[in-house]
């Protein structure tokens, strides 16, 4: 959750801290802190409770703190409230050490009793103060023993970045379970918790795997594996461009995001698609393999996690074949029934997530096959997987998924036409019909998003209600999960998604006169029933915004308070197009009641604690 950032080289390094932090705000944003050595003024740490903008005015954007070496942090609270004295870096008693950490270390309590057996005072609530001071007590004038003993000590999660005013050219890194990536200059290297920190100064980076520790100074970099041989790592070429991690004239990242949706789902399609046909050269997996699969068990978090059920639906319909949808925090403590012959979907922007990762690696020692989808390029979950299927949506900054999710949806699309041909289980017409509207889809959501006013218009309306529902069937259903998800996290307005026909078991008692429902009835087949069920809500006296399609919007128009239209598409597309007014919605609400909309309170972007 946190991100994290080193320098050295021969420029200063505060500066380029800073950056590199601005660029992981979205890893976490309740205090920020620098570490940077000098020869004059030895390890000079600086933080700031509150966002990064805090401390970079305490420093004068770097330029107080001089130094050609340092690290730096941004935190999202573990152990410890937001303050100045938890934020990192955290220093050992000696001053000789500075640490910041990303992860959670689980002994810390045990150690920290130790410690304090040993007459260290302890200052912060963190769990990473103790590695600052069990560096200071196994340090016998070797750094790299220190660090060796350090990380037999203590179990748990981490990235570190350890600087030591002994050893002042040289910064080391430290991982388990947590992203840590090296970013290769001339005459500079990087350590960081994504790619984003350093595409500005390097396009070349390797990846850390669990159990590395890297050495870097300003001229070398030295990996070594968990049995402390020199490993030799691939480098990798970024090809995100830096402005892809800038608003671009945006008020936020997530308008950004959003509009840059047509683009991202077109990207994400058009090299799989050739003459008419879904090739996706990058899956191993072969028809034998499909044909014996006995379920799809699909594994993810959050929207990524709504977008798993859109695909159950999907995949079930084309494929006839099982398919399960679990939140990954769930998977490991339901006592999953996993055989060889189980496809796992594993969905994940980040491809860091720590619960999808637990879930992802227990279902491969169940025996499942891992087939991912993932954004980030040489993410954990992507390395882990057997097959990989990259959506191009691009760095994705703001916290609430927009593009990702819908990048996501277009792999699934994906893979259903490409497995239900493999299985036999479509026909050619409807296959040709799915593949030539997945193409037009793009300028589809292109006319969505130019209703951005008008849907500005009804957030006007709207913006007040402290409690909206989302009502749908099938994958209007699903559509909703999302539409309330995306409220609620930015705006902080409390909302439900229900399967409209499950309203009556219960939750109509909520309705209300003035209560709003948004009701999502794209799917021609369930729209009669669905209008039913906003008939009901109406007659206790609730305001309808209904979302449909083009076609059904006269039908709808006569019964709701409002209605949004999207063009009409096989109801298999739908939500692609249904998702958009629901993350406008959403963000035009959260602009009027004033929230932060890119970095909304208590989340953080990628989940890396569980
Ligand atoms: C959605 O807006 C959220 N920020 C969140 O639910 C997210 O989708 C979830 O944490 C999963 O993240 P991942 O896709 O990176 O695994």
């Amino acid at each position: 959750m946190c991100g994290i950032v080193g320098f050295v080289g021969r420029e200063e390094a505060a500066p380029i801290l800073l950056d590199g932090l601005a660029r992981l705000e979205y890893r976490g944003y309740d205090s920020a802190g620098i570490a940077v050595y000098s020869p004059e003024d030895g390890l000079r740490v600086e933080k700031a409770k509150g966002r990064l903008q805090v401390l970079f005015d305490k420093i004068h954007g770097g330029a107080d703190v001089k130094g050609h070496l340092g690290l730096g942090h941004t935190r999202w609270a573990t152990h410890g409230e937001p303050s100045d004295v938890n934020a990192h870096p955290q220093l050992s008693e000696s001053g000789r050490f500075a640490v910041i950490h990303n992860g959670i270390i689980e002994n810390y309590v045990e150690i920290k009793e130790f410690l304090q057996e040993h007459g260290v005072t302890f200052v912060s609530e963190t769990d990473t103060e103790v590695v600052a001071h069990l560096l200071d007590y196994y340090y016998k004038d070797d750094m790299m023993d220190a660090v060796v003993k350090v990380l037999h000590r203590i179990n748990g999660a981490y990235a570190f970045g350890i600087v030591c005013a002994d050893c002042p050219d040289r910064l080391i890194a430290a991982r388990k379970d947590s992203p840590l990536i090296i970013g290769y200059g001339d005459g500079f290297n990087f350590l960081a918790s994504d790619v984003t920190a350093v595409i500005k100064y390097t396009r070349e980076v390797s990846y850390l795997d669990d159990g590395d520790i890297a050495v870097l100074t300003a001229d070398s970099v030295e990996i070594y594996d968990s049995l402390l041989q020199r490993v030799e790592k691939a480098h990798h070429q970024v090809d995100w461009e830096v402005s892809a991690a800038e608003k671009g004239g945006y008020e936020h990242f997530m308008a950004k995001e959003i509009m840059e949706q047509p683009e991202a789902f077109r990207k994400t399609i058009s090299p799989r698609i050739q003459d008419g046909n879904v090739v996706l050269d990058d899956l191993k997996i072969d028809r034998a393999a499909l044909e014996a699969m006995d379920k799809i068990y699909i594994i993810a978090c959050g929207s990524s996690y709504h977008v798993g059920v859109v695909a159950k639906y999907t995949l079930e319909k084309m494929l006839r074949k099982p398919v399960e949808v679990a939140l990954a925090s769930e998977f490991r403590y339901c006592d999953p029934i996993v055989s060889n012959q189980t496809l796992c979907i594993v969905i994940s922007q980040s491809g860091e997530t720590i619960d999808t990762l637990a879930a992802m690696r227990e279902a491969k020692r169940l025996g499942a096959r891992l087939l991912s989808i993932v954004n980030v390029v040489g993410s954990t979950i992507a390395r882990e997987s057997d097959d990989v299927l990259y959506t191009w949506a691009g760095p994705e900054i703001a916290v609430a998924t927009t593009k990702a999710y819908s990048t996501q949806l277009a792999v699934i699309y994906l893979i259903a036409l490409y497995f239900a041909k493999q299985l036999n289980t479509i026909s050619m017409e409807e296959y040709d019909a799915i593949v030539a509207e997945l193409q037009v889809l793009p300028d589809k959501m292109q006319q969505v998003l130019e209703q951005k006013e008008n849907i500005q218009y009804y957030a006007s309306r709207y913006f007040n209600h402290e409690s909206i529902f989302f009502i749908g069937r099938n994958i209007d259903y699903a559509v909703g999960m999302e539409g309330s998800l995306k409220l609620k996290e930015i705006s902080y307005i409390h909302s439900e998604a229900y399967a409209a026909g499950e309203l009556k078991h219960g939750t109509i008692s909520l309705i209300e006169p003035g209560a709003l429902v948004v009701a999502l009835a794209g799917h021609a087949a369930l729209f009669e029933k669905l209008m039913s069920n906003v008939v009901e809500v109406k007659s206790r006296g609730a305001d309808v915004l209904g979302v449909t399609v083009a076609s059904l919007g006269k039908a709808m128009e006569k019964t709701v308070d409002a209605a949004v239209m999207v063009p009409d598409t096989l109801p298999m597309l739908l939500p692609s197009l249904e998702v958009l007014p629901m993350q406008l919605f959403a963000y035009y609400i959260a602009l009027m009641r004033g929230c932060d909309i890119d970095k909304p309170r208590n989340l953080a972007k990628s989940v890396t604690v569980e």
